[in-house]
Formats: C-alpha cells, structure tokens, sequence
C-alpha cells in the first residue's frame, strides 16, 4: 500500500500538476485516504455486527438513486425529473418486496451544505440556518421522489434521517432503526436521504446516502446494495474526461485496496467524496457479505434489470 501511494505521488509529481507542495499535499491525502481504508477493511466492530433486526425477517435490499443521477448537478436544486420518474415506473416494475431506496443530495444538498461548512460541523451561529436550509432542500428532493413513486402506486413513505439518526465526528452513532424494519415488515418502502444531521461531536454533520445505506445493510441483514449512479460504474478512469475509460465489471474487496488509486474522485461540488467517498463507504457493508451491484440509473431498464438479479451492465463488488 506504502509503495503504491508513493508511486501514485510520484505519478502525480512527474505530470507537473503544480509542482512539490502540490505533490506533498497529493500525498498528505493519500496517506489519510490509505489510513481511511485500512480502518474501513478492519472486521466490523460488534456494534456493527447483524442485529435482531436482520434475524427478525427479510433479505432487504437497499437501492441508493445517486444525486448525479437524479438532479441536474451543475443546475441548484434543480430534479431530473425525467430520471425520477423512469427510476419509478421500473422499480414498480421490479415488485422488489422488501425495498429500502435512499437517494443522494445533487444539486440541492451539496451547494448548500458547501456554503454553510456544515459537514465542518458548528463553528460560528451563522451556519444555523444553513444546516436548516441543506435539510430543507433535502426535503424538497425528498418529496418529489416520494410523489413520484406514489404515483406509479409504491406505497413510499418518506422519513428524514435526521430524525432517527446522531452521528459522533460524521460517523453514525446512534440510529434507530427498529421504525424502518417495521415499515418493511408492512410493506412499505422507505425513502430516506443523505441529511444534515446532529454530532455529538461537533455540533452537525453531513450524513451521506452511502454511509447510510451501508448502516443500513448492515443492520437489517439486507441482501443487496444496489447504487445507480450517472455512469457506467467503476471505471479504471473518468469515464465523462477519459475516452479510454474501462468499466471494471467484477471486483471484490482485496482488489479494491490494491487498486484503490483508480477510482475516480468527483470534480463538482460534493461534499462527501464522489465516487470514492462512495466505495469506501460501502466497504463495511460489503464485508457482511451484501451484494453490491454499480449501476447507470439514468439509462433505461437498468435500474429495473438490476433489481431483478438480471444480467446488467455495470459494477459488481463482492467480499472476495
Ligand atoms: C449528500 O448525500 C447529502 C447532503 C449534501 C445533504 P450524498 O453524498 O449521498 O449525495 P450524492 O448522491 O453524492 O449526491
């Protein structure tokens, strides 16, 4: 791992991006990176481990609809509506029975969350009201997704994780989950989403989609993770700047650690890492075994083909 950071910071100082403290500042960063995975591939600490939720019932699965996906990002607090409604009409078709969809912040949680420093958590009053701004917008977003499904006849219920959810130092807590698993039990889908949130630590936090849907998995024993993102899924480059770009179809968790350097880390505003952010993330979750499956949710039938465990093109991460 040592070696290859060093490579990597080597890479970057020979394409002369901005000459030595660029260079010390790229590999600062991927030491703190390299410290990040190696904490996220430890084994899952007993908090962590499967609760009598997951005993209780389902083989959940838990579909993250990414805000690069279902928001125009470069446009504020603006849908794609025409995606949210596809994504909608296909998981009706799905049937899945035990569904649990968290989508991403986009154009409407990350600008505001940016503005506001929130994920920097509470340093001068001025930020108050946008902590409540960012989870307003988020409520927005929220809404919309939930018509949307309601209209295609899900019985979606939207919950905010602020609500259910303490973060200690941006790192969930406390979540109570008992009031999901219940609504799955009755055959509702929840809709939750990546949320302002309140830290024991530092006052607030931005809890991303991702951490949450790895908690999640965790928790509820959930079968699958399925994240339909706006492109094709892990790609050995940028696939939107890099024609040469390679979709990586099969990869497991060594691989990840190994190769980690290629994963694609967002250029537009987003707070909680892009692409990597994602990944790692996920690492937890895919420990305990869930499935999961990168997919494009912008492109039709994708969505509905991945949630019905047929042949898709995209990203699969197994354990090993
Ligand atoms: C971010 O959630 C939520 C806020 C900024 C409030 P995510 O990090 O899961 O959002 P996307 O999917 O990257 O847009």
């Amino acid at each position: 791992m040592q070696a290859e950071t060093s490579a990597l910071g080597a890479k970057l100082t020979g394409a002369g991006i901005g000459g030595c403290e660029v260079a010390l500042v790229a590999k600062k960063k991927l030491k703190q990176v390299d410290a990040q995975l190696e904490k996220q591939l430890e084994p899952p600490s007993s908090q962590e481990k499967p609760t009598r939720e997951s005993e209780l019932k389902s083989r959940a699965i838990i579909l993250k609809l990414g805000g690069s996906a279902i928001t125009i990002k470069d446009k504020p607090c603006t849908a794609n509506q025409s995606v949210i409604e596809n994504l909608a009409r296909e998981i009706a078709e799905a049937k899945v029975q035990q569904l649990v969809l968290v989508h991403g912040g986009g154009s409407f949680g990350h600008p505001l969350a940016k503005e506001y420093a929130i994920n920097e958590g509470l340093k001068h009053p001025s930020q108050i009201i946008g902590f409540s701004k960012t989870h307003d917008a988020m409520t927005v977003l929220n809404q919309l997704v939930v018509e949307t499904l309601i209209r295609h006849n899900i019985p979606a219920v939207g919950i905010a994780p602020s609500s259910f959810v303490v973060t200690k130092l941006g790192r969930i807590e406390k979540m109570k989950v008992n009031i999901i698993s219940k609504m799955l039990e009755m055959g509702f889908v929840p809709v939750l989403y990546g949320d302002a949130v309140l830290d024991t630590s530092r006052g607030f936090a931005i809890l991303s989609g991702d951490q949450l849907i790895a908690k999640l998995a965790i928790v509820l024993g959930a079968e699958r993770i399925i994240l339909g993102v706006d492109v094709d899924g892990l790609c050995t480059s940028d696939p939107k700047s890099d024609p040469s770009a390679r979709l990586i179809e099969h990869t497991n968790l060594n691989e990840l650690k190994r190769e980690h350097s290629w994963i694609d880390k967002a250029k537009v505003t987003d707070v909680t890492g892009g692409m990597y952010g994602k990944i790692i993330e996920l690492i937890p979750a895919i420990e305990q075994r869930a499935r999961t499956l990168i997919v494009n949710g912008t492109k039709q039938g994708t969505v509905r083909r991945a949630l019905c465990n047929e042949k898709v093109k995209g990203t699969i991460i197994d354990r090993e």
